[in-house]
């Protein structure tokens, strides 16, 4: 068993810090305060091969595995949490479930684009009365002709508004339960699609999050994922995926918290010596370092099995849970370090805490993480 990075995860790790700290870290605090979509970024993160991270060349994709997709978020949200969600939710909730379920007409038509990041993807799943049950769809889908026709709405849409390419789950047969769901690509444009409300977040203000909305929209038959009833399977795997990116924001938010408690503890202060060192704050700082530490080796494990084609849905849970409660508690920590300074908002470590919060639950919240852990280890039995 090896703990060192590959020579190719270490450059990407060189390449995105450069990109985070030169390009992303400086604005990210007025695109919080204006909750401005990072359009811009998003091009250069294109340029970048960031759109396209894990997917093969033949597709458009930079042909990387997941560790260094891991580090790709991780570095960005160090900086940025939206941007590094606005990256992740795109390639694991919508370029993804394409390449894991599309046929080949599909895949060549919607792949190239989404992994240039000439266009943005996101992922419509959770309704006002499906959240985590997820089977409780109501937005319907009805076969008409070599069309299907969509009724219904879909809310707190990561990239909605911004997105191009979309992979929707309706239901077709409500008698079936969650093998009546079927998983579609929309195309935003179509007619019958528009977008309701945008929500007002108390972190990653500048990710967009838009409820998507259906009225007779009508979709060709070609742009059925897989086949009908496998919606809800399709959605579960891509989920499964979908949770490496958001324990690797997860562990950016945290790296990044860290290290501004770090700097601060040696340059602040009070009674004649610096915050670094007293036990008090120098126990703080070790628990943070030791819990991170624990949170990227849990992270790249997921990755690893995931580039061996191995099953993670155990792993991605763990990853997720446990690099979500790491970033909560760092954060925390690291507002209470940096004392009433770290409660305004003159230091990032009062927006970190805030982006903190909502990788607890988005893409299944830490109680399905620990559903779909059980489930898991009670099935396997360990
Ligand atoms: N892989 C493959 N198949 C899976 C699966 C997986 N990971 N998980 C479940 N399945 C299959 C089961 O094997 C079962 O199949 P059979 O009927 O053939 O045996 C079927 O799916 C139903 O499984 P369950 O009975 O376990 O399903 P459930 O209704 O009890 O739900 C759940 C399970 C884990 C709670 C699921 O609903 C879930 O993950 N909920 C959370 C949803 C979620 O994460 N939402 C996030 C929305 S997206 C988002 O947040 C995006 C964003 O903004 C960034």
């Amino acid at each position: 068993m090896k703990f060192d990075l590959e020579e190719d995860h270490v450059m990407m790790r060189k390449m995105v810090r450069d990109f985070a700290e030169e390009e992303c870290g400086p604005g990210a605090e007025e695109r919080d305060e204006q909750e401005e979509f990072p359009l811009e970024l998003w091009a250069k993160c294109g340029e970048l091969g960031l759109a396209g991270i894990t997917f093969p060349e033949e597709y458009g994709g930079v042909g990387a595995d997941y560790i260094s997709y891991a580090i790709a978020i991780e570095e960005i949200s160090r900086v940025d949490a939206s941007l590094g969600v606005t990256i992740s939710a795109h390639s694991s909730l919508c370029a993804n479930p394409i390449y894991l379920f599309g046929n080949e007409d599909q895949k060549q038509k919607y792949l190239p684009p989404l992994a240039a990041g000439e266009k943005l993807g996101a992922f419509g799943l959770t309704e006002s009365m499906a959240g985590s049950d997820a089977s409780g769809t109501r937005t319907t889908a009805v076969k008409d002709g070599e069309e299907y026709v969509l009724n219904g709405s879909k809310i707190f849409i990561t990239n909605g508004y911004y997105a191009d390419t979309y992979v929707v789950t309706a239901q077709m047969d409500k008698a079936k339960g969650n093998k009546g769901i079927a998983a579609f690509i929309v195309e935003k444009g179509t007619p019958g699609f528009t977008f309701g409300k945008k929500e007002k977040k108390m972190g990653i203000r500048s990710s967009a999050t838009y409820e998507l909305v259906f009225e007779n929209c009508r979709l060709p038959a070609s742009n059925l994922l897989g086949g009908e009833g496998q919606g809800f399977k399709i959605a579960m795997i891509t989920l499964d995926y979908g949770r490496i990116g958001i324990a690797a924001q997860a562990l950016g938010i945290a790296q990044g918290a860290f290290e501004q408690a770090l700097k601060y503890s040696k340059e602040r202060s009070q009674f004649g010596k610096t915050l670094s060192e007293m036990d008090v704050i120098r126990f703080k700082l070790a628990d943070m370092a030791l819990q991170i530490e624990a949170a990227r080796l849990i992270v790249y494990q997921a990755c690893y099995l995931a580039n061996e084609h191995r099953p993670i849905s155990k792993h991605s849970a763990m990853a997720k849970v446990f690099a979500a409660e790491t970033a909560n508690s760092v954060t925390t920590q690291a507002v209470q370090i940096l004392g009433g300074y770290g409660y305004t908002r003159d230091y990032p470590v009062e927006r970190m805490m805030r982006d903190a919060k909502i990788t607890e639950i988005y893409e299944g919240t830490s109680e399905i993480q620990r559903v779909v852990i059980a489930a898991s280890i009670l099935k396997e039995g360990n």
